[in-house]
């Protein structure tokens, strides 16, 4: 079977940005820079993303591109037994899908909440969240609509469905944010919201300042998820990799920038400082602080609030179509399954996993795996992203440094074009981002574990 591929370099920049830009943008990322001095926070995340995150990006697009494969194969063309590395990176996307489609039900079922429940009642300090995720009939359903739609997109193909729909939501996501910032600028108090968020405030810079940022960078660009391989292994060979990856991160950097600018200000001014923003992080921040704060806009709520929630929508669907084609894709280079039947077996399997995740806030609430209070969704949170992320990320720059060499890839790269920063990026891969995401793994298990706090 001849391997698919996108119509052009637009069409691959649009889909891998709307990978990057999801809801890490929308509440990691206004969170940590509320809590760790904004302005501080933004210049160093800015550095680390035009160095460490370019530079694994590129390290994951161009592995795909080589090998034309998603991440089990990618590892295994260079020799059976490193085919390992790619199972383990294979069990990322199969462990977030379930969850990410969990949280994309209760953004669709904001999205349309204050139309049908209205804006008071989802700011009435997470009542409303709360018996929403632990219903039983409801919560599931808005989690099996949000698993279909992914699913029929995937099915249609990468040209035929996911090319199209991030060249409609992505162009859509930009004009919402650029929209509901101009608003938030107009809310009387919000300017000292402004100035925080962009002065720099050097004594903020902390050892736990940087380990947010290198973990926001990674997550931020979907790094280490096989999500970037998979994406890769559509590129055809005479598109430009480096000038790709650029444009990938900057446009990922843009809607976190705006994602502070839509929250900060507003917070600022309805909740009287920074800190309560950073006062509730993830989802508490989102489905509880945030509908608080519009509600203090009085009669735009409603509107603010739809226009919030339905971008935050379509950076998670986009998100989730990559994460969703990750998986279809291994199953069908696996086990040579046409892509309609793999599409069916992952929507399955996330409607089954996801179920079981999501029985953590209601039947099955009494597992606590992380301790008292943590849900199955936390333990699924935890898996992924704060231990087999960072190792997969760690393995992937320790085969492609020391085992088939740079040297390996920035052929590649310079089908299409020089490869300026060859030399650096070789440095990086080698020998920078690894010790960097060994402190960030050691960091986070410890944070988890209560050894550290961060
Ligand atoms: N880059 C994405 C984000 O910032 O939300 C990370 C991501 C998470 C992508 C989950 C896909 C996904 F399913």
């Amino acid at each position: 079977m001849e391997r698919e591929s996108w119509s052009g370099k637009w069409a691959f920049i649009l889909a891998a940005a709307g990978s990057a830009v999801g809801l890490g943008n929308m509440w990691r990322f206004p969170y940590l820079a509320a809590k760790y001095g904004g302005g501080t926070f933004l210049l160093i995340y800015i550095i680390l993303v035009f160095t460490l995150g370019v530079s694994l990006l590129l390290q994951d697009i161009t592995l795909g591109r080589k090998t034309k494969q998603s991440a089990i194969g990618a590892f295994g063309t260079f020799g059976k037994k490193y085919r390992v590395i790619g199972v383990v990176a294979a069990a990322v996307p199969f462990l977030i899908l379930p969850y990410y489609c969990i949280i994309g039900g209760w953004v669709a079922k904001y999205a349309v909440g204050y139309i049908t429940v209205g804006a008071e009642t989802l700011a009435d300090g997470g009542v409303f969240f709360s018996s929403f995720i632990t219903s039983p009939f409801e919560s599931y359903f808005w989690l099996f609509l949000f698993a279909l739609i992914v699913l029929v997109v995937v099915a249609l193909g990468v040209k035929g469905g996911i090319e199209k729909i991030n060249l409609v939501l992505m162009p859509a996501l930009i004009l919402l944010a650029l929209g509901v910032t101009i608003y938030t600028f107009t809310i009387p108090g919000a300017l000292d919201g402004v100035a925080y968020y962009l002065t720099p405030d050097l004594s903020k810079i902390s050892p736990e300042l940087l380990l947010a940022a290198i973990g926001q960078c990674f997550f931020s660009l979907s790094i280490a998820m096989c999500i970037m391989i998979t994406y890769g292994s559509y590129v055809k060979d005479d598109e430009n990799i480096t000038q790709s990856v650029n444009r990938i991160a900057g446009f990922d950097l843009l809607v976190s920038l705006l994602a502070g600018f839509m929250i900060i200000p507003g917070a600022v001014a309805a909740l009287g400082s920074a800190e309560a923003v950073s006062a509730s992080s993830g989802p508490s921040l989102m489905f509880i602080t945030l509908p608080t704060v519009f509600e203090h806009m009085g009669a735009a709520a409603p509107v603010i609030g739809t226009l919030f929630f339905l971008l935050a929508l379509f950076a998670a669907v986009t998100s989730a179509i990559s994460i969703a084609e990750a998986c279809v894709s291994i199953v069908q280079d696996s086990l040579h399954l046409s892509r309609l039947k793999a599409s069916l077996a992952i929507l399955i399997y996330a409607l089954v996993v996801g179920s079981f995740v999501n029985a953590g806030y209601n039947v099955l609430s009494g597992i606590e795996p992380l301790g008292a209070g943590s849900s199955l969704l936390d333990l699924f949170d935890f898996l992924s992203n704060s231990v087999l992320m960072p190792v997969v990320a760690i393995a992937t720059c320790i085969f492609v440094g020391w085992i088939i060499k740079p040297k390996m890839l920035i052929a590649e790269v310079e089908k299409s074009g020089r490869f300026a920063l060859a030399k650096p990026w070789t440095i990086m891969v080698k020998y920078i981002a690894p010790v960097l995401i060994v402190v960030v793994l050691v960091a986070y298990v410890a944070a988890q574990f209560g050894i550290i706090s961060m």
